[in-house]
Formats: structure tokens, sequence, C-alpha cells
């Protein structure tokens, strides 16, 4: 059996006993090996086709993830949906699909079962309510929208149309984050005490650009901070088996920019079982972008927790630090973190399910509190 398979069953397991997920399938009956999970799915579902996807905004993430697609075992681009014909008709040299020129279209396009929100922030929540409204399945970039109200409208859009609806953290959908729970589960390093968590990258400076402009959602703690309160909810969760905790505590600082969005920042989280998190980022400042676990009796680094191998299937590692030589544990894929995260949303729509066990909806919801709470302490707004 393969490792990674194994571990995400077993994280699979562990997340569908929370009752937050509604009717749990039965998963002691799926086979544990993920690498047959797609075929299984898909003779489950006579699923004779590929999942057909259709993109929402054609800026870089969607670029990669049209790229993922062609990678991936059960779906394929069949629609590209941009404010103007032109743009999606460039977009088509690369990856040739049928195009629109407004996102309406591309919703009304009955051939298109699924779409990929990649928007600015600002309008993730209105394109994704439109995505359920025309029953399509949905997988929105992060964060899911600007502020937790604006995530509640959409999740209850996508529960009453019972469309599939999934927050894009693609660290979720790759094996190295189930095999980081596991590592947790097993306690090789003691009690859980601190985590730090960092993503920020100095962009060139242009106050018109999404990551700065406030009118289209700017600011690093939107961007990536996100990915850091994340993945802490996630370990602090994961260290008293449960699939995620919200923060008892947010204290923030930031240094807001002459747009009024904040350019970089950091934030102490504090969790009711005793684990403090330090995070920081940002979009003008360069760090070392990693996540370190502190236990009682060592520690552990994930030194490319989140684009992890910058995409692409290859190999990653997590350090473990229990005397002064870390033991490397190296994690393998077949396929680049985009393709897995698109073959993962294809597995749960086939499955039946509306949410994801890797990112379930009131873990979006608690780590939208979490963002506005952090806007809060810093004085941004959080429209
Ligand atoms: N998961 C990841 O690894 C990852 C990585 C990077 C970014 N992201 C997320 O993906 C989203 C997009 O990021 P990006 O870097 O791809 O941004 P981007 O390159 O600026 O592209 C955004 C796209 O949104 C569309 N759009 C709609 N309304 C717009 C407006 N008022 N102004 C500008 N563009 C508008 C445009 O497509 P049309 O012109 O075709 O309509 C544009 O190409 C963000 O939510 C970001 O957080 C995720």
């Amino acid at each position: 059996m393969n490792l990674w398979a194994g571990v995400l069953g077993i994280a699979l397991a562990r997340r569908f006993s929370d009752p937050g997920l509604g009717k749990p399938p039965r998963l002691h009956s799926l086979p544990i090996d993920i690498q047959s999970s797609y075929s299984f799915v898909a003779l489950l579902t006579n699923m004779s086709t590929k999942l057909q996807w259709g993109l929402i905004g054609t800026g870089g993430i969607a670029r990669t993830f049209a790229r993922g697609l062609r990678e991936s075992q059960t779906g394929e681009l069949a629609a590209i949906g941009s404010r103007s014909k032109e743009t999606a008709l460039e977009f088509a040299k690369d990856f040739p699909a049928r195009c629109h020129g407004s996102y309406e279209a591309l919703l009304a396009d009955p051939q298109v079962q699924a779409v990929h929100i990649s928007t600015p922030h600002m309008a993730h929540a209105k394109w994704a309510i439109r995505a359920a409204e025309a029953g399509k399945h949905i997988l929105c970039e992060k964060p899911l929208a600007m502020n937790e109200e604006e995530a509640l409208a959409v999740i209850e859009a996508a529960r009453h149309n019972k469309v599939f609806l999934m927050e894009a953290f693609m660290y979720r959908c790759h094996p190295q984050t189930a095999k980081l729970l596991e590592c947790i589960a097993s306690q090789p390093i003691g009690e859980i005490k601190l985590i730090r968590a960092t993503f920020s990258f100095s962009f060139p400076y242009d106050p018109q650009c999404r990551l700065l402009n406030a009118e289209l959602g700017g600011g690093g703690i939107l961007d990536v901070g996100c990915y850091c309160t994340s993945m802490s909810r996630l370990i602090a969760g994961a260290a008293t088996g449960k699939p995620f905790l919200n923060p008892l505590e947010v204290k923030g600082s930031g240094h807001i920019g002459v747009t009024g969005v904040d350019e970089y920042a950091i934030a102490s989280l504090k969790f009711s079982n005793g684990i403090l998190a330090q995070i920081a980022a940002g979009v003008q400042l360069d760090l070392e972008n990693n996540v370190r676990i502190v236990g009682s009796e060592g520690s552990l680094l994930i030194p490319d927790p989140w684009a992890i191998n910058r995409g692409k299937a290859g190999f990653s590692k997590i350090l473990l630090f229990k005397s002064h030589i870390p033991e490397e544990i190296v994690i393998e894929t077949d396929r680049g973190l985009y393709a897995l995260e698109a073959d993962h949303v294809a597995e749960q729509i086939a499955l039946g399910r509306t949410q994801s066990p890797a990112v379930p909806w009131d873990d979006t919801l608690g780590n939208m509190q979490t963002l506005d709470r952090w806007r809060a302490e810093v004085g941004e707004k959080l429209t």
C-alpha cells in the first residue's frame, strides 16, 4: 500500500468522524489505496467522462490550475470564462477550450460541471454564489470571501443548491500534509507547544495590483496570511485529535501602506490546548516561508509547506529534529499539487459530497473568523 494513501485514509476517516460534516461515507468499506481510489470512484459512479471544468478568471493561478488539469486523472478543461472574449481567446492559445466573454456566459454553459474561481478576493463570494445558483460545483480560491459574513452566504448558497464547495487550500490536498497529520498523531515530538508559520513575498510595488489595491481585496493577511492561520488551526486541532481548532486569542500587528491594506503583518494565536502560534505574512516582505512545530521532545520543520515542490510532481520532505541530526521524512507524488487538488475535488463530487474532509465548511468559517480578528487587530476595514 502506498504510504500516503494509508495516511490520507486515516486522515479522512478522522475528519469524517466530525459531526459537522453531516452523513459520513462508509470509509471503512473504501479501499485505502488512494492510487486506485480514483478508478474505484469512477466505478462507483459510472463516471464515463472526466469532470468538465470551467474557469472564472484567467490570471496567474488560473494558468497554474489549467496546467494541473492536464496532469489530473479525473478532470479536463472544458471552458474559459473571462470578462473579455479576447482574453479568453488568448488564454485558449495555451489551454484550448470553449471561450466565453463573460462569467455569466461561462456559468450558462451546460457542459461545465465545476468551476475554479480565481478572481481577486473581493469577487470570490459574488461568483461563488452565482455558480451555486447555476448548479455548478465550486473550487474557489482562498480566502473564500472577504470576511466571515460573506463566507457564510457562500456556504448557504452551496448548501441550498446542493453543490460541492471547497476553498482552494491546495496544500491540504497534498500527501505531505496528510503525512504531517499522521506524524502529529504519533507524537514523535511529544506535546506540541508552539507553531511558527510564515508566508510572505516581496512583490514589485504597484498600488493598482490586486495585492495592494483595497478595492480588489488586497493585503498580505488575506492573500497569504490565510495559509498561516489555516495551517496553525489544522495543527492545533490535530494535536488533540480534532480536524481543526479555532484560537481563543488573536493578537496582531501590521504595517498598513498608503493603499490602506496591510503590506506585512504578524500575529500570535493562543489555542485552548495551550498551543501558541506565531505567524507572519506579507506581500512587500521576503521571509523564509516554512512551518516549524516545537514540542516537548523535539520539533518538526516543513521547509516547503504551501506551493509544495512548486506545484510539480516529485519529492518533498518534512524534517524531524529529535537530536542534532534531522531525520528526513520524504513524500513522493506522481502528480503535481494542482492536479492532486483537482482530483481530490472530482473524487468528493463522485462520492456525492458537498464538502471536503480536507477543507470542511466549518474549517473555512473558522479561518475567515480568525482572519477577521487579525485584520481588525491591525486596523484594516473588513469589507
Ligand atoms: N492557490 C494558489 O496557489 C494561489 C496562488 C496565487 C493566487 N491565488 C488566489 O487566486 C486568486 C487570483 O490570483 P492571481 O494571482 O491569479 O490574480 P491575477 O493574476 O491578478 O488574476 C486575477 C484574474 O481575475 C479576473 N478579474 C475579475 N475581476 C477583476 C478585477 N476587477 N481586476 C482584475 N482582475 C479581475 C481577471 O481575469 P479576466 O480578465 O479573464 O476576467 C484576472 O486575470 C486570488 O484569490 C489569490 O489569492 C491562489
